[in-house]
């Protein structure tokens, strides 16, 4: 081991990785409620190229997967030091407007400082100098962060969303068909989690390993290194499904729901690994299937025509990890 943790230390750890999870999940989900902020609230946003909500927006997107890759190195740093990475988030809280989003968010951000302060000298005390060269980074992002938020957060007030009423084409999105929708949301963040958290863990497992056989050694690359490069490139896709899927929710005037359903499952070797892996790709083909049987009994289009783009992906992830089943 390179330093002892202790128990104490590593859910110091936990905690700012279930801060993590939370604030990518829940600055991306504001992302995709930008759109409708900017059509229904300032009638002047039609005659612009970009607005505010353009640049907020984007933003938000950006952070989401800054967040992401903070998650990713300090699951990375969990790892090495012998400990299991949490896969529980914080409470996602979304919000109503854009001033709200920046409010929510600069709270956010404000607690990661406080925590990753008492972090940096827990590592100091503890000896641990990786992990806090990594949080003295990580701090100055969430700096960065807070002062972007302040700058939103500090708008002047912008006017009530208010209730769209329901014209007749719209009627058939009623709750048991974005429950559904938002049951499928809750499997890619799932997704979007689980794998990211195999990726580290996979490469923990593999700088552990000691005994190497000539090819891998002349390679650098085994069956651990390949499989967490194909967790990598899996997630990021996951990350764009539950960006899609939340934007529909959106766009017809919906509220995602922010959870994690099912748990994730993170496993104990790269062979547990994509048996996980299969078995969650195998839930959301089934879960998806249903959502493209209601779309088109309902007549919604678009949302079957999103979902089967995606089932096609998920199909392709299905094999990837069969593959390298033993
Ligand atoms: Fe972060
Ligand atoms: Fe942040
Ligand atoms: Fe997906
Ligand atoms: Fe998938």
């Amino acid at each position: 081991m390179i330093i002892k943790a202790t128990d104490e230390y590593l859910a110091l750890l936990n905690q700012a990785v279930a801060r993590e999870i939370q604030v990518s999940a829940q600055y991306m989900l504001q992302h995709t409620k930008i759109e409708k902020l900017k059509r229904k609230v300032i009638k002047e946003n039609y005659l612009l190229e970009t607005t505010t909500y353009d640049e907020f927006g984007q933003i938000l997107k950006d952070l989401a997967i800054e967040e992401m890759k903070h998650l990713a190195q300090i699951n990375q740093r969990i790892y090495l030091l012998g400990g299991e990475a949490t896969t529980k988030p914080d409470q996602v809280i979304i919000g109503n407007s854009m001033r709200e989003f920046a409010e929510l968010d600069l709270k956010a951000e404000e607690e990661a400082l406080e925590l990753y302060r008492q972090l940096i000298e827990a590592a100091k005390n503890i000896g641990d100098r990786e992990t806090w060269v990594l949080f003295t980074k990580i701090y100055s992002d969430e700096e960065e962060h807070l002062m972007k938020f302040q700058d939103y957060s500090e708008m002047e007030n912008e006017p009530d969303l208010g209730e769209t009423p329901d014209s007749e084409w719209r009627s058939i999105f009623g709750q048991e068909y974005i429950a559904l929708l938002n049951k499928a949301l809750a499997s890619e963040i799932s997704a979007v989690v689980q794998y990211t958290t195999q990726h580290e863990k996979a490469e923990g497992l593999e700088r552990m390993r000691r005994k190497k056989n000539a090819l891998e050694v002349a390679t650098g690359k085994n069956k651990a290194s390949v499989v967490s490069g194909v967790l990598k490139e899996t997630f990021l896709q996951e990350m764009e499904h539950m960006e899609k899927i939340s934007e529909r929710i959106y766009e017809i005037d919906r509220e995602s729901i922010a959870t994690i359903n099912p748990l994730p499952e993170i496993g104990n070797s790269v062979d547990e690994f994509i048996k996980l892996d299969r078995e969650a790709e195998n839930y959301a083909i089934v879960l998806y299937r249903k959502v493209i049987t209601e779309a088109t009994r309902l007549g919604d289009i678009k949302t079957k025509k999103l979902f089967e783009d995606i089932i096609q992906d998920e199909e392709t992830h299905y094999w990837a990890f069969d593959d390298f089943l033993p």
